[in-house]
Order: structure tokens, then sequence, then C-alpha cells
């Protein structure tokens, strides 16, 4: 199945402060983590054709254009940030469009997606169409959550926020906890900023690397970020949890 409906609403209502945030540079995780490590391992884009999928509002495809991409082409699942990015950057082609479901007639030089492998159930389906539009020495690089992080039992409320995958083994009478998943693939519904409904799925490193190989693909890169230290400045808290513990992961792939 694709990305749930009320994720797709959710984006598509928050366009302007999901811009917004993008455009300020406030968003921690993006700014002084997830970005740097993606933007370091672009290739020379030079008169090369980017396929930017997950655009947003198009903020990535702007980055990539000015690194002087000749052609980008960034997609959607949600008509309310491709409005917004078609308003804000008219120069780049923009297309509502689902990637387990990409219809594009040409081929790209390189593939970019940041933090959207993660939305969709079936990573065939989709890594099978990023596949068919890659040219033959194409890269494809993305970016997704760590199954680390997402494995584990996740609680906020008010006063803490808690993140724990193990167990507690009481010895004396038997009795264990687990707590958290890892090895099984599962849905996980959460809340953003209050009032921002979003579905994501978790999976194990065994079957998203598998997907990958089984789908044609050979990995020719892979990185846990941390934390850049210019974060210990921003946020001191994030800085010392990601310096330790991870939350995104990223692959590049190519054909094999
Ligand atoms: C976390 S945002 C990342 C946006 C942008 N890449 C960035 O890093 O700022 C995830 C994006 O993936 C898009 N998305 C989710 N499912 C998708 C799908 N099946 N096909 C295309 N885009 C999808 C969402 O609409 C949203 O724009």
């Amino acid at each position: 199945m694709s990305t749930d409906k009320d994720t797709i609403d959710s984006y598509g209502n928050y366009a302007e402060q999901w811009a917004k945030r993008m455009r300020s540079h406030e968003n921690i995780a993006h700014e002084y983590l997830e970005k740097p490590a993606m933007y370091k391992r672009l290739p020379d884009l030079k008169g090369k054709s980017v396929l930017t999928i997950g655009c947003g509002t198009g903020e990535e495809c702007e980055h990539i254009k000015s690194l002087g991409a000749g052609k980008v082409v960034g997609i959607d699942i949600s008509e309310g940030l491709i409005e917004y990015a078609r308003k804000s950057y008219p120069d780049i082609e923009f297309h509502v469009m689902d990637m387990e479901q990409i219809e594009l007639n040409e081929k790209f030089d390189f593939v970019y997606s940041s933090l959207v492998m993660h939305y969709v159930e079936s990573w065939k389906k989709t890594l099978n169409n990023i596949y068919d539009v890659m040219k033959d020495d194409a890269i494809f690089l993305f970016s997704t959550h760590h199954p680390a992080t997402w494995g584990a039992q996740r609680t906020r409320s008010e006063t803490e926020r808690i993140s724990l995958l193990g167990y507690k083994k009481l010895k004396k009478n038997q009795e264990c906890e687990v707590i958290g998943d890892y090895l099984n693939t599962r849905k996980i519904k959460d809340v953003w900023f209050g009032n921002f409904d979003v579905s994501y799925y978790h999976r194990p490193l065994e079957n998203i690397i598998g997907d990958i190989l089984s789908s044609g693909f050979k990995i020719v890169d892979f990185a846990e970020p941390k934390a850049v230290p210019a974060a210990k400045e921003k946020d001191k808290i994030f800085y010392e949890i990601h310096d330790k513990i991870p939350l995104f992961m990223i692959f590049a792939l190519k054909k094999k």
C-alpha cells in the first residue's frame, strides 16, 4: 500500500508551515544531521539530469539546481506541497506523483530522495519504479529512518520523551518485559507538531537490504550520520543523543 491518506492530507494542509520550517533552517534534525550528510554525498551534478522524489515544497530541488544540474524534476504525492513548490520555484519541473507509480518518459543521471522511503509499505514496488527511471550508471541516493530508533518503544508526553529498545528480565520469577520491536515490520502512527497525523513503516535492516539487493541494486555507500558539531550550540541535548544514537541512515545505490 502506498502512503497513508491522513499523512498525505497532513502534508497538504501544512504546506506553508513546512516551507517556512525548511527555509528558516530551524528543523534541527534536517539542518544539523540529515542534510549535511546527504549534501556531502552529492556527486558532481553539473549538466546532469536529476529526479528528486518526495521533494516537498522544493527546497532540495532548488539546492540541486544551484549546483549546476542541467535538469531537475521534483515529484511528491502531496498536491498541496507541489502547488507551493511550483509557486516558489517556477523554473523547476514539478509533478504530483506517487513514487510507487512513477510515470515519466525519461531516465535520469541521478535520483535523490530525502526521508521519504519509510512512508511506503512496499519497498520492492518503489525500488522497481526508481530502477526504471535511472540511466545505467546513475546513482540513487536516499535517506530514511534508522530502524534502531524506530524499532524502539517511543513515548512522548508534555514532560518527557522516552525511546527504549531492550528488555528487563527478572531471574527470580521468570518474568520478562520486552521493550520495543526491532525485528518485525510494522506501521507506526504518530502525531507531529501537536496536530499532524502521520504514519510510516518501521522495517529491520534485513528487510531493507534484502529489498535493495533483490531489486537489482548494489549498495555503493552507506552512512549512519551523527549530529554535526554545530548542533552542540543549537541544541545540546539533540547533539548528545545523536552523537551516540542514530536517527537516520543513508544509502547510495547503483544498478548491479
Ligand atoms: C519528511 S518529508 C521530506 C521532504 C523533503 N524531501 C525534505 O527532506 O525536506 C516527506 C515527503 O515525502 C512525500 N511522500 C510521502 N509518500 C510519498 C509517495 N508515495 N510518493 C511521493 N512522495 C511521497 C511527502 O508528501 C513529503 O513531502
